[in-house]
């Protein structure tokens, strides 16, 4: 087992990685505080890991609630199925809540433990790539509005993220695909031998190589913890991890939620911010055809196919957490593995780039 710390001071927390971490009783116990225990998975989660988590709590009151399953129910409504299990079983606020499941589940049991009586701990039990390499780490919590992607959300840091990757082996290839996104970010936003690695590596990652993943998630972690470390409010740095995001936040918003995966739309935009970095002089042609090669490896999509009109495109990326003052804030490459937050570029070449994109 491979063990990460995020230093936040007071806040900080550990991050375990390897196999058979659900076999481990202590990992998870030592971080729960209370007696009350409330598991928070989803419809699909919940028969393949639920059991084996609840037979490590035996000394602690534990209830359940199962979520239904999907991107479109994470929001409010969904988040109140949470606090009425935990006022039905009388939760005092000395619990403990444990995501257990994708992002989906994890980013909204991290909400509703930060507003449960004013904040309760909560643990992470990522089990798809993307959560295991992004959001289960930093404290990132919240929900979707109909008007936008994550717009309701507080920062509320986990106790301790428990990372097993044998819960990979049950995940699907498109999930997984959509998870390497997020990996292959962490190497374009600010680690060159990161890109290398991956580079060199990435048909056996997309074989599953268990030592690989190992690595990878590992390598995605501790790069996340440290900027996370520096900036854990989004004040400045952070924003970095966002690579993608503006433009893929737009493909979801617009063309609703499934039919591109989280990581699928990340993986279009971080090809459109490559591109957008080559008309500012930035990115060579053959350094934006790496990124491409890339994302085509780990079977990702890299165009919307015709599926968005570049006019809704560009209204999409107006509902964002980086528009500031009508401006639309942009992470882009100064070169593969450097990346910077920019308004600095013309409004004609963002919309050339949307345009090349959403050509069918
Ligand atoms: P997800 O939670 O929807 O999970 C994907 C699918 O895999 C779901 O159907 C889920 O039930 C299923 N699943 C989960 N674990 C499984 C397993 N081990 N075996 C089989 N099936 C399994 O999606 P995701 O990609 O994990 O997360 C996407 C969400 O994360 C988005 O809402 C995104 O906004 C959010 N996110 C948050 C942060 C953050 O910092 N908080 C960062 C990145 C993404
Ligand atoms: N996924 C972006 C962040 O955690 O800041």
């Amino acid at each position: 087992m491979k063990t990460l710390n995020l230093d936040l001071g007071e806040k900080s927390y550990p991050i375990y990685i390897g196999q058979e971490l659900l076999n481990q009783a202590q990992l998870l116990t030592r971080h729960i505080t209370g007696k009350q225990v409330m598991i928070v998975t989803n419809t699909t989660v919940a028969p393949l890991y639920l059991a084996k988590v609840k037979s490590l709590l035996a000394s602690f009151t534990v209830a359940e609630v199962i979520l239904p399953d999907g991107e479109q129910y994470k929001t409010l409504e969904t988040v109140n199925l949470i606090f009425d299990a935990l006022l039905e079983n009388r939760f005092d606020r000395s619990c403990t809540l444990i995501a257990l499941g994708g992002g989906v589940v994890g980013d909204m049991t991290g909400y509703a433990s930060a507003s449960y009586q004013r904040g309760v701990n909560f643990i992470q039990i990522p089990t798809t790539l993307l959560s295991q390499v992004d959001s289960s780490v930093g404290g990132k919590t919240g929900v979707n509005h109909p008007l936008g992607k994550n717009m309701i959300g507080a920062f509320h840091q986990p106790k301790c993220v428990v990372i097993d990757v044998d819960t990979l082996d049950t995940l699907d290839d498109r999930q997984y695909s959509a998870g390497m996104a997020e990996v292959i970010k962490y190497g374009l936003l600010g680690n060159a031998d990161f890109l290398d690695y991956l580079q060199n590596n990435m048909a056996n990652l997309m074989a599953r190589d268990k030592v690989l993943i190992i690595q990878s998630v590992y390598q995605s972690c501790f790069d996340k913890a440290e900027i996370v470390a520096q900036d854990e409010l989004e004040s400045g740095k952070r924003a970095l991890l966002n690579l993608g995001h503006t433009f893929g936040h737009a493909i979801e918003n617009t063309l609703g939620y499934g039919v591109f995966l989280h990581g699928e739309a990340i993986s279009v935009g971080m090809l459109m911010a490559a591109e957008l970095s080559h008309r500012l002089g930035d990115l060579t042609t053959q350094e934006v055809l790496q990124v491409k090669d890339l994302l085509e490896k780990s079977n990702l999509p890299i165009s919307v196919n015709g599926k968005i009109s570049a006019l809704e495109f560009l209204s999409a990326m107006r509902v964002d957490k980086k528009v500031i003052d009508g401006r639309i804030r942009l992470i882009l490459m100064k070169k593969l593995g450097q990346s910077y937050i920019t308004d600095n570029y013309k409004k004609e070449q963002l919309e050339q780039v949307i345009g090349d994109f959403c050509e069918s």
